[in-house]
């Protein structure tokens, strides 16, 4: 019940966008909260931008509708702004999100990005998706998409890791290039959770530059790592179940950095992850 909340609460506090996924396991929550802000005449669906994601066990053409199909069920929504290939690599479609062999590798499945991709465009045509794009993917992922003889509609954005200590320029400028939008997952440098964070990377939020920016604006080094992202143009989406923490996430309209903060900030990049995504 703790994602009710902190979406309600985060619709209250007047966020629009919410990045979800099958994987999640909490879209019936999301749907929930959605359809309770809507009944209250808080807000109307089509205020709301809803992403949604193909799980890496159902890449194959045929499985892609009937997926998001399902997403949809347990949202009970008619449609999601923005369907994405949450991943670039595919695992053995079945029962098992994690499929793994018996010496605990993972079980891929040799999948055509490409027709994965058209049966995308497949659900855009439907209106089950506004709007269709892509996650984790690099540079020549995104060329093998974009120069697919009979490409209909290419990715409108890439969500992947961006944050002060991984700023992503190459893929950044690329992007901009074509049009493609880059959403910033981990914004503010992950729960640390190591069983799936790289915590060798330092915590990103007791950065001192971000911290003395942050004095500066009577702000503190989250709202900072949002705005840096936001005036460059990279689309947020900070993860809080914290009431207090989610309205703060929200305060970073009121201000903006110098083209000087800008540059010190651009130049905290490590170039290291703290999603590392083995798989
Ligand atoms: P919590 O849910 O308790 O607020 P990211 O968005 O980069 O994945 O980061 C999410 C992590 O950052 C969560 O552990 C979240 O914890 C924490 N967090 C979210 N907002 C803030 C904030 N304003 N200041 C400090 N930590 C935050």
């Amino acid at each position: 019940g703790s994602c009710l909340e902190a979406v309600k609460i985060a619709i209250d506090a007047g966020y629009r966008h919410i990045d979800g996924a099958f994987v999640y396991f909490n879209e019936h929550e999301v749907g929930q909260a959605i359809r309770e802000k809507i009944a209250e005449g808080k807000i109307k669906r089509e205020d709301i931008f809803y992403c949604g994601k193909l799980w890496n066990t159902c890449h194959p053409p045929e499985l892609v509708r009937p997926t998001l199909e399902k997403t949809l069920k347990i949202l009970q929504l008619d449609y999601v702004d923005l369907y994405i290939i949450e991943l670039p690599m595919a695992f053995k479609p079945g029962d098992a999100l994690y499929p793994k062999d018996e010496n605990g590798k993972f079980i891929y499945h040799e999948t055509d990005l490409c027709a994965t991709w058209e049966a995308l465009e497949a659900c855009k045509d439907a209106g089950l998706a506004k709007s269709i794009g892509v996650s984790n993917f690099n540079r020549r992922q995104l060329e093998m998409i974009m120069n697919k003889p009979g490409l209909k509609y290419k990715p409108v954005s890439n969500q992947v890791e961006c944050h002060p200590y991984f700023t992503q320029p190459k893929l950044l400028e690329f992007c901009r290039q074509h049009d493609i939008v880059i959403v910033g997952y981990s914004p503010l440098g992950t729960s640390r959770d190591e069983s799936w964070v790289n915590v060798s990377s330092p915590p990103l939020l007791k950065d001192p530059v971000l911290n003395a920016i942050g004095k500066k604006y009577n702000k503190t080094a989250a709202q900072i790592a949002l705005r840096f992202n936001v005036q460059r143009g990279v689309v947020v989406i900070p993860k809080s179940f914290n009431p207090q923490r989610i309205r703060e996430n929200f305060q970073i309209f009121d201000f903006s950095l110098t083209e000087k903060e800008m540059k010190e900030i651009e130049a905290l990049n490590k170039n290291v992850r703290y999603v590392e995504l083995l798989m």
